[in-house]
């Protein structure tokens, strides 16, 4: 089975992405092998995907600048701005 052709294009941190209509902001950025999506505050320690059923809040990122959005359950859309 082959996967559908990106088609969405969203920036992380300021940098392109591409992404499948359909995939969550996290499925999309792990596709891109960009797996930190945010820094503890104390400590500065990566966080990334844990649970990806959105009960953990380890993949809490800004999306079009609303902050603490989890990303394994929002699905990505064309030109949404995503921020660690
Ligand atoms: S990975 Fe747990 S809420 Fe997103």
């Amino acid at each position: 089975m082959t996967q559908p052709a990106a088609s969405i294009t969203f920036t992380f941190n300021d940098e392109k992405v591409s992404a499948v209509p359909g995939q969550t902001i996290a499925a999309a950025l792990f596709s891109a092998n960009q797996k930190v999506l945010r820094k503890t505050r104390m400590g500065g320690e990566d966080r990334s995907i844990f649970c990806g059923i959105g009960i953990c809040w380890d993949c809490v990122v800004t999306v079009n600048g609303i902050s603490n959005q989890r990303a394994c359950i929002i699905e990505v859309v064309d030109s949404m701005v995503v921020q660690s």
